[in-house]
């Protein structure tokens, strides 16, 4: 039996990385004042259907369930999002700010940076429609992809606004039931041949190419871009009018995080959708929204793909898989003796390990710097008193048995 494809086992290594992942995504996170939250993994067919555009909807896991109801795995969390934050819109000041680490599941054809299930950080501002939020909802994004030692030589955040566009298309008198199938050929224009997008975009196509080529004007965008440029992050950020995001609940500004080697899928992307809760809502509850998603896959390639940011990994999880303590049973007439004191350095918090069975005393030690451990307890000949030996500094000890918490404390 093998797993489904696009599905992933997590072996301990990859454990590691995911758990290095969660812990740089929320440590950032909560530096920036946000609050964590989860939904259902699943939710409502009807959901995504109205909501998260043709695209989604094409790839969603859905299924009939038990009680005849039609329900889906959730592809993303924005749907879920604005459907929480509008029943219980009441209970919280604004703005919220909110973030949420989960998996999500998208029938995709699998390649490279796409399976068919992924983890997200999701992060989102609710309530607040002043640039500012958007400005700090870019810096966040920089900086959780900062966090992994990843600098402006290795990504940068295109950003964008929809409202370019829909002006561009209101000045052209398209009319607006044109306007989702417009933006989403601009968004596909760069991954599509020309041709194909130009026979999407009609008599537009002309303009629009020339628009995608010398890059378009809006005073929005560069305000942005300065005030980034003034925390010290205007070189992780480029304008660029072609990202307009394939999901159909964008509004206003919209951005998307690549590497700069150009190698990889985007590897985060997200936007304004004010208009999203009252839709959800029926118009009962009405809030300016905006928040970003970031996947573990192409995070993940691109912190393996580069060298600073793989060490800075590779040094977190070997340090995390440390143990504290390898107790050696040197006889086995001592292996009671050495369990309790074992129990009572785990009471402690510490992190012990031994051998479940009699082993040669060299291969225990053995096993010890395998594990990583800062210090070995030798239970054996000396009894009642212990050996105590420091793995760094290679250094030996004799400690009466009742003296061991009070050195383990000054030792570690
Ligand atoms: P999205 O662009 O669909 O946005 O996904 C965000 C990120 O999730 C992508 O940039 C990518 O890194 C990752 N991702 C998406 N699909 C897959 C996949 N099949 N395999 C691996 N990684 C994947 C959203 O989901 C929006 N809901 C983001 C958002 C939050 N907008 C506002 N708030």
């Amino acid at each position: 039996m093998q797993a489904l494809p696009g599905f992933r086992d997590f072996l301990p290594g990859d454990c590691s990385v995911r758990n290095y992942i969660f812990a740089r995504w929320r440590a950032v996170a909560r530096r920036y004042g946000f609050l964590e939250w989860d939904g259902p993994v699943l939710e409502p067919t009807e959901l995504y259907r109205k909501k998260s555009g043709a695209e989604i909807v094409d790839q969603l896991f859905n299924f009939t369930d038990k009680g005849e109801r039609e329900v889906a795995m959730r592809p993303e969390l924005t749907p879920t999002l604005a459907r929480v934050v509008a029943a219980h819109e009441r209970e919280f000041k604004k703005p919220l700010k909110w973030f949420s680490i989960g998996q999500f599941f998208r029938y995709e054809k699998q390649q490279r940076g796409r399976l068919r299930e992924h983890f997200q950080l999701n992060c989102d501002i609710i309530g607040e429609a002043n640039l500012a939020a958007d400005i700090e909802l870019v810096a966040l994004c920089v900086d959780v992809l900062r966090g992994f030692g990843l600098t402006e030589k290795d990504f940068v955040v295109r950003v964008s606004d929809r409202d370019f566009w829909t002006d561009f298309l209101r000045k052209k008198d398209v009319s607006s039931d044109r306007w989702d199938e417009l933006l989403q050929a601009i968004d596909k224009s760069g991954r599509e041949p020309r041709e194909k997008t130009a026979e999407k975009l009609g008599e537009l196509a002309d303009p629009i190419f020339s628009i995608l080529k010398t890059g378009g004007k809006s005073q929005k965008l560069d305000q942005l871009v300065d005030s980034l440029r003034e925390r010290g992050l205007g070189d992780y950020v480029a304008i660029d009018v072609g990202i307009v995001r394939g999901l159909a609940y964008y509004t206003g500004i919209v951005f998307e995080a690549f590497d700069r080697g150009g190698k990889f899928r985007a590897i985060a992307g997200g936007g304004r959708y004010n208009n999203l809760i009252a839709q959800l809502s029926d118009g009962s509850v009405s809030m300016p929204a905006l928040g970003f998603a970031m996947g573990d896959v192409v995070l993940g390639e691109l912190i393996n793909d580069t060298p600073r940011a793989r060490e800075a990994m590779e040094n977190a999880i070997a340090n995390n898989r440390k143990i504290d303590v390898y107790v050696i049973i040197a006889k086995e007439q001592r292996r009671a003796d050495a369990l309790a004191r074992i129990q009572q350095l785990r009471d402690r918090g510490y992190r012990v390990d031994y051998p479940l069975v009699s082993e040669k005393v060299g291969k225990q030690f053995q096993t010890a710097e395998q594990l990583g451990a800062r210090v070995a307890v030798l239970f054996g000949d000396e009894w009642p008193q212990i050996k105590i030996k420091d793995m760094a500094t290679e250094r030996q000890e004799l400690v009466a048995c009742e003296e061991l918490m009070n050195r383990m404390s000054e030792l570690l």
